[in-house]
């Protein structure tokens, strides 16, 4: 067990308070527990001020030589990764610690002998298979930085990505299983690689058994290079500071941002959350259910499950495929005892919970963790009620792909937990409410917006290629804090409930969408004059999108409304299809022309009563003529 396991109430109370007043004695004793080629000379530099944060400044470390080499004396014949395929006849693979080391070797080696090298941007858009996983440490081990897309993306938004990262090459599969269907990823790269021409080479692994088109000097077959590669890869050497991956997230404007992860810190973060969050045992078998596209995947699948020498399970397909016992199948299966994912798993077990229990075996399970939308009270208090909750806790956990790693968490065994709240920060988290103005909000039972106040490890250092936006979308709106985006609400056990957003993104399952983006798309339409999007509170996606549209010269509406919709889901995907449009004769606007979304969001919320002041719109009679639409539609 690691010296930083927090054991009791006491504990973290203990953590916690020398987390703020002692940070750098508390951070270096963490840091003791990973292998450094050579030690640091600072702990933390920098501010949120002035928004050029360090830690371990001088340090030299490789981050694969902590998830994986470190292991080997101990541990280098214990299981580190299970891959169940999509097909649950299909053929299982098993990784040793050992096996797996030899096998990000070789992986690197194949990077190199194509001519990636530290600094380099490597775009990954696989399946979940474990050769994923593999490049992405191999990445890691010669100090490249890895730029993950989900598998699924369209061509263009695949080449935003790398043209934005300036990738020079891709890692791709000839496709990727999703459910009964496969999505063609070699043919979507071709697509999106007539736009990128920073691209040298493109590996190409084989998993769908696909007809692709190769292309001469540039495409290459994974297992011509890599089956013949060595077993052994000197780590590179990387300073505290380099770059570990970017990863995109939708922003307020069209164009997505590359969040930028650092090498020391994020190890450190992420590797002391995931053990304290999840409080593993030497034999347990951990599962994430989220795709390694996203920043769950990333420290919580990949890095912090590795960095504590845990076993973990990694999914290839659809969680309802074949079939809705799927996932119970797999935990059945491989005896799973932590299970992590959207509340969706939640609500599943909810769903078909008596069935599935008569039918599997889940008496293993220990630990039901959940993370990226708020878990519905109702599914939170039918599993209190019909799950053994002594045996199995519901974990709930707050995070963004800008913290790196959890920063909130309700972990039942050391303190107190409420149903529907996502729990305590962790040590090394510590949050205020600020008002509009910027003023603290004090006292129980209150909301404000969420932001940090202290540097944490594994925070994001910038938006790659753009620190300015970096600072004006964090750090300006409350200078010296970081400012989450979250509206979040304080009970008096000092436990925090999300609210919503604050600004305008909005997260349906998990997908966060920027509402310009959205209106970019729908303002393209030949029929609508302008538009407004809207975040709504949705049981079962967390939030719904509502769109209103002044339009002209239509002559059926139900055509537009269809158009609209099947128009989004097109350019950005399923989840980002509108729950609801609604044409209306004129937007409410303030005198300087800006659309007041505050109060649309109002009325798509059905809080009518909570519209505020208009005494500031251009056309106050607007609102009441939408809100009576609503009401009698
Ligand atoms: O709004 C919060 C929501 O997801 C946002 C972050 O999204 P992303 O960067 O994609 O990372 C998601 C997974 C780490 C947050 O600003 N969110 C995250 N966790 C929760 C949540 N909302 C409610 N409950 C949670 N547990």
């Amino acid at each position: 067990m690691n010296s930083y396991r927090i054991k009791n109430r006491d504990d973290y109370d203990r953590h916690y308070r020398r987390g703020r007043e002692d940070a750098k004695n508390f951070w270096a004793e963490i840091a003791e527990n990973f292998e450094w080629m050579e030690r640091w000379e600072k702990t933390q530099s920098g501010s949120l001020t002035n928004v050029d944060v360090k830690w371990f400044e001088g340090a030299k470390l490789n981050i694969t030589v902590n998830c994986l080499d470190r292991h080997l004396k101990t541990r280098g014949e214990k299981t580190a990764l299970i891959h169940e395929p999509s097909d649950p006849n299909g053929a299982v693979a098993r990784y040793t610690y050992r096996e797996l080391h030899h096998s990000v070797c070789k992986a690197a080696h194949m990077l190199q002998a194509i001519g990636v090298q530290k600094g380099d941007r490597v775009c990954l858009s696989m399946g979940m298979v474990p050769e994923l996983l593999i490049t992405m440490l191999a990445c890691a081990r010669i100090g490249a930085i890895h730029s993950v897309a989900l598998a699924g993306l369209e061509s263009k938004s695949l080449a935003d990505r790398i043209s934005d990262a300036g990738c020079t090459v891709l890692v791709t599969g000839d496709g990727a299983f999703q459910g009964d269907k496969i999505i063609p990823l070699k043919d979507i790269a071709d697509e999106a690689l007539k736009n990128c021409p920073s691209v040298k080479k493109v590996i190409v692994h084989r998993r769908g058994n696909c007809h692709v088109s190769m292309e001469e000097g540039r495409d290459l077959w994974w297992h011509e290079i890599f089956d013949g590669m060595p077993q052994e890869f000197d780590p590179r050497g990387m300073e505290a500071e380099d770059p570990l991956f970017i990863l995109y997230t939708s922003g307020s404007t069209g164009r997505p941002k590359g969040i930028l992860h650092t090498c020391a810190g994020y190890m450190v973060w992420t590797a002391y959350t995931f053990d304290n969050i999840f409080q593993m045992q030497r034999d347990d078998i951990y599962w994430c259910a989220i795709d390694i596209g996203w920043i769950t995947g990333h420290s919580y699948m990949v890095y912090g499950p590795l960095l504590n020498g845990a076993s973990l399970v990694m999914y290839e397909g659809a969680l309802e495929y074949p079939d809705r016992g799927r996932l119970w199948e797999v935990v059945d299966k491989y005896r799973v005892t932590h299970l992590y994912g959207a509340p969706a798993i939640v609500r599943a077990v909810m769903a078909h919970g008596a069935e599935a229990t008569k039918k599997y075996d889940l008496r293993t399970l220990k630990v039901m963790g959940s993370v990226r939308n708020p878990i519905a009270q109702k599914a939170w208090l039918w599993y209190c009620e019909n799950v053994d909750k002594e045996k199995c806790r519901i974990l709930d956990t707050w995070w963004q792909t800008e913290t790196g790693a959890a920063m909130l968490v309700s972990f039942t065994s050391i303190t107190e937990q409420q149903h529907t709240f996502e729990g305590r920060p962790l040590p090394g988290v510590y949050p205020v409410l600020l008002d509009e103005r910027g003023k603290t909000v004090t006292g129980n039972n209150v909301s404000g917006n969420f932001c940090i106040e202290r540097a944490w490890p594994g925070m994001a250092r910038s938006i790659y290629g753009d620190h300015r936006r970096f600072e004006q979308t964090y750090f300006k709106p409350y200078p010296g804090h970081y400012f989450t985006g979250d509206n979040y609400y304080r009970n008096e056990l000092g436990l925090f409930k999300i609210k919503g957003r604050a600004d305008d993104i909005i997260n349906v399952a998990g997908n966060r969408l920027g509402t310009i983006e959205l209106e970019n798309i729908i303002n393209q339409s030949e029929w609508v004059v302008e538009s407004a999007v809207v975040g709504f509170p949705h049981e079962d996606k967390g939030q719904g999108i509502y769109v209103y549209i002044v339009a002209k010269g239509v002559e059926e509406e139900e055509k537009l409304v269809d158009q609209i919709k099947a128009t989004l889901e097109e350019q950005i995907g399923i989840f980002a299809r509108p729950d609801k449009v609604q044409l209306v004769s004129a937007l409410p606007k303030t005198r300087s022309g800006k659309i007041t979304h505050r109060i649309l969001r109002a009325i798509a919320e059905g809080n009518p009563g909570s519209l505020g002041d208009m005494s500031a719109l251009l056309n106050p009679n607007v609102v009441e003529e939408i809100r009576k639409a609503v009401i009698s539609s």
